[in-house]
């Protein structure tokens, strides 16, 4: 077993939307992820045509409106992270909590001050902690004024938004990242881009121009952050799903290539190396268009190129398979994402296709590709959990899924693959981000609160967090000990 390196970032990952709460307090303003409905339902209900993030509370639940109440209880988490030995917590700052309808010129000072505390808190544990600047939590006013991120205006929105957090805690955050599962609009537009099918969702090339947008803001944070301070590191996020040809027929292997293109690179591909790949001419003519279609200018292309991100961060849950030919219609559900069911994996109780040696073969993938260090963001597994009447769960599938991914991480290491740290997702129960439920757990820590939002909100450490203790404690998993090797 390969040692993982001294310094490793070990820790857990949260976003702002799905656990904070406090949704209207110190002057927050309302942002997308609020407008969104709880329950199974929640992406059928924002597909319809019609939807226009209204916020109706006779007809929908509004689980984000709550979250874990981490507005009031940060303390309280964050020393039950340190507890655990966290040498990093990776969390996200609401945009409409700085800039309340997003586009104001002079931030919320109030929500300043509640980043300034849990920032500070964090420090006090030795916690490093680490920023999403843009989690899925676009300000509702940008969605609904000005049509998302296919509006160029954006930019200069977003671009006022990361100065200012970066400015304020350049000297106590090193470790950001622009957009959150920036890719993931390839399949969702709704979250990533703030855009619904009334206002132009179906329409992809305005998904590649709310891209395109993005693409020129992250460069512009890049710019920013290391103006501010050269040792900053700002890295990309994607979602990353190894991806695998059903079977040997070429056609599948062509059309795996292409989906590999299209879903897992192409975004970090222009974050990373700062240009557009030449598959974008192939990927554009899918869609009748030409990179002519879309607005950009020379000096946001020059932009691009001269700010390319430090690292890769990535979310790693689940691999996926490609089959075009009929050879299988046996479909899955994903993160985000079907696919056809690959018969060597079992999946999770909501379909997700569990990969352990799928994340090796990520982290080989994007590193061969990249030669940038690796951060593996998010990971774990959403599970039903069943507290005892002293509220402990004994969640061993969960410790047996982060084990096998731990694991497959060694290995890459041991590939030579430069890999930075680890926050597993959810590190504390939150509100899911595809569903809006609370049932469905990733945390090591649960959380007294049911999907109808009833529950004293109370925490309870798991089995896997003693665990989890025990793998920070160790650098990693335990080694088996001198006889047992030698046996
Ligand atoms: C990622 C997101 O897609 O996966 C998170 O960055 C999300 O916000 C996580 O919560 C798990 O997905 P879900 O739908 O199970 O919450």
């Amino acid at each position: 077993m390969a040692e993982f390196p001294e310094g490793f970032l070990w820790g857990g990952a949260t976003a702002a939307n799905q656990i904070e709460g406090g949704y209207q307090e110190d002057g927050r303003g309302l942002s997308i992820a609020d407008a969104l409905p709880g329950g199974k339902q929640r992406f059928a209900i924002v597909n319809q045509p019609d939807f226009d993030w209204t916020i109706d509370e006779d007809k929908y639940t509004y689980p984000n409106h709550q979250g874990i109440d981490f507005y009031h209880h940060y303390k309280e988490d964050i020393a039950l992270f340190a507890e655990m030995g966290f040498k990093c917590y990776r969390f996200s700052i609401a945009w409409s909590r700085i800039f309340p309808n997003g586009d104001e010129t002079q931030p919320n000072e109030a929500g300043l001050k509640f980043y300034d505390r849990v920032i500070d808190e964090c420090l006090a544990h030795d916690i490093q902690p680490i920023v999403t600047i843009s989690h899925y939590e676009l300000p509702l006013n940008l969605a609904q004024r000005y049509g998302g991120w296919k509006n160029s205006y954006l930019v200069e929105f977003y671009t006022n938004f990361a100065r200012t957090v970066l400015t304020r805690y350049a000297d106590k955050v090193k470790y950001w990242m622009t957009f959150n599962e920036i890719n993931s609009a390839a399949q969702f537009p709704v979250m990533g881009q703030g855009m619904v099918p009334a206002t132009g969702a179906n329409d992809k090339k305005n998904v590649f121009q709310a891209w395109h947008n993005q693409f020129v803001a992250s460069a512009k944070a890049v710019k920013i952050a290391h103006d501010l301070k050269k040792d900053l590191k700002v890295g990309c996020m994607i979602i990353y799903a190894t991806s695998y040809s059903y079977d040997a027929n070429p056609v599948n292997q062509l059309a795996n290539l292409q989906h590999n293109q299209d879903f897992n690179f192409f975004c970090a591909d222009v974050q990373v190396r700062g240009e557009y790949p030449a598959y974008t001419k192939r990927l554009l003519a899918e869609y009748g268009l030409t990179f002519a279609d879309l607005k950009t200018t020379d000096g946001e292309l020059a932009l691009i190129k001269q700010n390319p991100v430090d690292y890769v961060g990535f979310s790693y849950y689940m691999s996926t398979a490609v089959e075009t030919t009929g050879a299988t219609t046996d479909q899955v559900a994903g993160n985000l994402m079907g696919g056809v069911k690959n018969p060597f994996l079992k999946a999770s109780e909501w379909g997700w296709q569990i990969d352990p040696t799928g994340l090796r073969i990520a982290l080989n993938e994007l590193y061969d590709r990249y030669q940038k260090p690796l951060f593996v963001v998010e990971n774990g597994l959403g599970a039903i959990d069943q507290p005892d009447k002293n509220h402990y769960v004994t969640d061993d599938y969960r410790i047996d899924y982060l084990k096998a991914h731990i694991q497959a991480m060694a290995g890459a290491i041991a590939d030579g693959v430069d890999l930075m740290g680890y926050t597993p997702w959810g590190c504390i129960d939150l509100v899911s981000a595809s569903t809006g439920e609370m049932s469905k757990r990733y945390g090591f820590i649960y959380v007294d609160l049911d999907d109808a939002g009833n529950g004293t909100l109370a925490r309870y450490p798991k089995k896997s967090f003693y665990w989890y203790q025990d793998v920070i404690k160790n650098n990693g998993l335990e080694k088996p000990n001198k006889d047992s090797e030698q046996a």
